[in-house]
């Protein structure tokens, strides 16, 4: 009885436990990732607003400051910021896709807003994350 458990194993009882651990790590992970994808049924949960904030953090803050509240001719505030609050959220993921160059009519700046801050490899769905955090600072 004690074999399979025990230190004194050949090897085989050793390599079981390791592979049950594996399995245990992945079934956590996909319970995880499970509540976080599927759970809110496409509502805006604080886990989103809080991964956006992560990836807001990696890519617009240099720009809009670690917190969005904007930096001297950079990025602007984006707390209660008339612009977000007037859009819808695919809107605003579009602007983001888009970015807003010095040229755009719209750029009171004359500082270009980079399509997806310059992160080409943000995702829609880190786009979605971003845009969930936005509206939580509104
Ligand atoms: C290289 C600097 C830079 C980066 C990086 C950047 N932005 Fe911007 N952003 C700007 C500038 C400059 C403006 C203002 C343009 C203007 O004057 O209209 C702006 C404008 C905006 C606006 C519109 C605000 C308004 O009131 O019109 C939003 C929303 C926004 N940025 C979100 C983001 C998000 C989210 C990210 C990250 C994915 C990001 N920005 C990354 C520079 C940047």
């Amino acid at each position: 009885m004690r074999g399979i458990f025990g230190a004194n194993g050949p090897g085989l009882p050793a390599g079981v436990r390791v592979v049950a651990g594996v399995w245990l790590v992945l079934l956590a992970g996909g319970a995880i990732l499970g509540t976080a994808c599927g759970g809110g049924g496409g509502s805006a949960t604080t886990e989103e607003a809080a991964q956006g904030l992560v990836q807001f953090r990696r890519t617009c803050a240099v720009c809009h400051g670690q917190n969005a509240e904007g930096m001297p001719r950079l990025g602007k505030n984006l707390h209660n910021n008339a612009f977000v609050a007037g859009q819808t959220d695919e809107a605003l993921v579009q602007f983001l896709i888009e970015g807003r160059p010095a040229t755009h009519p719209d750029n009171t700046r004359g500082v270009d807003m980079p399509p997806k801050g310059g992160n080409p490899a943000l995702t829609n769905e880190n786009l979605q994350q971003i845009v969930v955090y936005l509206r939580s600072i509104q």
